[in-house]
């Protein structure tokens, strides 16, 4: 077997198919264009599946890559030696070009020839056969005549030979996987299927010549296409002779810089390699995640959400080895300089990368140790083994524990959470939220949650801060509208702003923010709030007496709130957007990062 580092095996794996005619494409992008039903790019066909159905592609009938892709169906397993919830598949296409005849002679040689990999090592599975396609014995003989003897050859059913689609339909079909054998069979009955750990799957050939569709039929296929998956970590560690993924070249940077910064060393007792992996794992990822050509950013749904609850598990855990999660974004700049070459887009969004680890570091570090605590007293309290989903929803709402979170440290202390009850109370929640949009709508607040609430705020300190910058003391509030994302705003102003002023705007509410004082409620007569200097649009629908909000020097308005407790709560603003809303009304839709 040839010792290769990652550089060399990507490269070997393009030479190798740029001899054998194909194109070699670039990665695509790790949030799908296409396809609502899967958030995240999750094999190399992924972004080829148009192809794949027929229609054409540029580069022609042969292609090849590596594809970054992200598998997120067991973050929670991630900590062990194996799993990983980035990485890069190595895989070529017969776009109704060859099939398996030429698949499996080039499977076998890259294999042999180019890896090294002793032919008594190896042993492949091919698809048994059921009502929906037939025994595979083409390619069961196919492997034999490379020489592959039969009883290295396994017939095993769809649950194991059969691959895809992504989604929920698309194309799919048969497959025959190659997997190391490390020659210690548990019984006379081991095969690839048996999990005892004696094959090590490591290159996945499928034939595609199916369409599955939304009913659950699988159509033949106009053109009969192949495609291929190798794991590129994994086959890396095999041919470095490493017990796991983690000790590879590919992770090797990234453990040492946490090691240097947590002051610990990988490799001396379980529990700190755990969080070692954990961090290395979702940094890398989430560097992924943010730094794409779409890259995302935290927030409650879709991939948002999966990144938050990344970077919210690996802050928890640089709790575990004494590392400061200030500091998880210099491990991102370690993956960063990692990748560069490779993945310029990484370069390319740097600055955007380390900002976003930082403030999802920030907004989590103000209420983990309030989470902490609350979840101690609630396990302190419990009567059974069970965590309500009312608790659960607390943690969730108050501390921004994603509700996985949460189960993982209750299964810690051998605990479970009651999902069921969770979902009922986020349900509920929403449902109050919705009630309160339309009875509040005219007050402009959506919510009552702590989220909206700053944003309430920090439509306050804007609202100040754009008379200021405008010098308009006419540039009044016409209406507002907050959710739990962002703030909407329209004022009274004749034109567009320049980017000056909406950087002048953010600049003077990130320094109310910075500075930090107290939001302060007072009531007076609508007289007294006027003489005061109150901003009070909506002074008319009160009643006598008017409850003002004074926030330092930054702001005094009239207003029923609620509101942050302190300007310091808020984190970043930012205006995302500034836009016509009417005639001489803008409108700014603006968010709390
Ligand atoms: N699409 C196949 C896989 O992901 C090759 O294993």
């Amino acid at each position: 077997m040839k010792n290769l580092t990652s550089k060399q095996l990507r490269q070997m794996w393009k030479d190798f198919y740029k001899e054998k005619g194909h194109a070699i494409i670039s990665s695509a992008s790790l949030i799908p264009e296409n396809d609502p039903t899967v958030l995240f790019t999750t094999a190399g066909m992924h972004p080829l599946v148009p192809y794949l159905l027929g229609a054409p592609h540029p580069a022609g009938k042969r292609l090849a890559d590596v594809q970054k892709c992200v598998r997120t169906g067991d973050i929670d397993e991630v900590g062990d030696s194996s799993h990983c919830t980035f990485f890069e598949m190595l895989g070529n296409w017969s776009l109704g070009d060859y099939f398996k005849k030429e698949m499996i002679a080039y499977s076998y040689e890259f294999l042999t020839e180019k890896l090294g990999i002793d032919k008594n090592r190896l042993a492949v599975s091919v698809f048994a056969g059921d009502g929906d396609a037939p025994r595979d014995e083409e390619s069961a003989k196919l492997w034999e005549a490379c020489g592959i003897p039969r009883e290295k050859i396994f017939f095993l059913p769809k649950s194991n030979n059969w691959w895809g689609p992504a989604g929920q339909t698309g194309p799919c079909g048969p497959d025959t996987e190659m997997f190391i054998d490390f020659g210690h069979p548990c019984g006379k009955d081991c095969s690839p299927a048996c999990d005892c750990g004696n094959y090590l799957e490591i290159w996945n050939d499928v034939f595609m010549e199916y369409n599955k569709t939304a009913d659950g039929k699988f159509e033949p296929l106009k053109q009969k296409n192949v495609d291929t998956g190798m794991g590129l970590e994994r086959t890396v560690c095999i041919l470095q002779g490493k017990k796991s993924v983690y000790e590879t070249d590919i992770f090797a940077p990234i453990i040492s810089a946490i090691e240097k910064l947590s002051g610990k060393t990988y490799g001396k007792d379980e529990e700190t390699d755990r969080a070692i992996r954990i961090i290395a794992d979702h940094i890398r990822t989430a560097t992924f995640m943010i730094g794409d050509e779409n890259g995302i950013t935290c927030s409650n749904v879709d991939q948002g959400y999966i990144l938050r609850r990344l970077l919210r598990r690996a802050i928890r855990y640089c709790k575990h080895i004494g590392l400061d999660s200030k500091k998880l974004s210099e491990i991102a700049k370690v993956v960063i300089g990692n990748y560069a070459e490779i993945y310029t887009e990484l370069k390319t969004n740097a600055q955007k990368i380390t900002d976003e680890i930082d403030r999802e570091e920030d907004r989590f570090e103000k209420t983990l140790q309030g989470g902490l605590k609350e979840f101690d007293k609630l396990c302190h309290y419990l009567v059974g083994d069970t965590i309500s989903g009312k608790a659960a929803f607390k943690l969730y709402d108050t501390y921004g524990f994603p509700l996985e979170m949460t189960q993982e440290m209750g299964k810690e202390r051998g605990l479970k959470v009651n999902v069921e009850d969770f979902q009922k109370a986020f349900a509920e929640h929403q449902q109050k939220s919705q009630a309160g949009a339309e009875q509040k709508f005219k007050g402009g607040l959506a919510d009552n949650t702590e989220v909206t609430a700053r944003l309430h705020t920090a439509t306050h300190l804007m609202h100040r801060a754009l008379k200021t910058v405008l010098k308009d003391e006419n540039a009044n509030q016409k209406g507002s509208n907050i959710n739990s994302e962002r703030l909407r705003f329209d004022f009274t102003f004749p034109r567009p702003m320049t980017a000056e002023e909406i950087k002048a705007v953010e600049d003077m509410v990130n320094e109310a923010i910075k500075a930090d004082v107290p939001v302060v409620c007072e009531e007076m007569t609508v007289d007294e709030a006027k003489a005061q200097g109150a901003v009070g649009l909506f002074a008319s629908k009160y009643g006598e007496k008017v409850k003002v909000y004074t926030m330092g020097k930054y702001s005094k308005e009239i207003c029923g709130g609620p509101h942050a407790a302190r300007t310091g709560e808020l984190g970043r603003f930012r205006i995302v957007k500034e836009q016509s809303s009417s005639a001489g009304v803008r409108r700014i839709k603006a968010v709390l990062e």
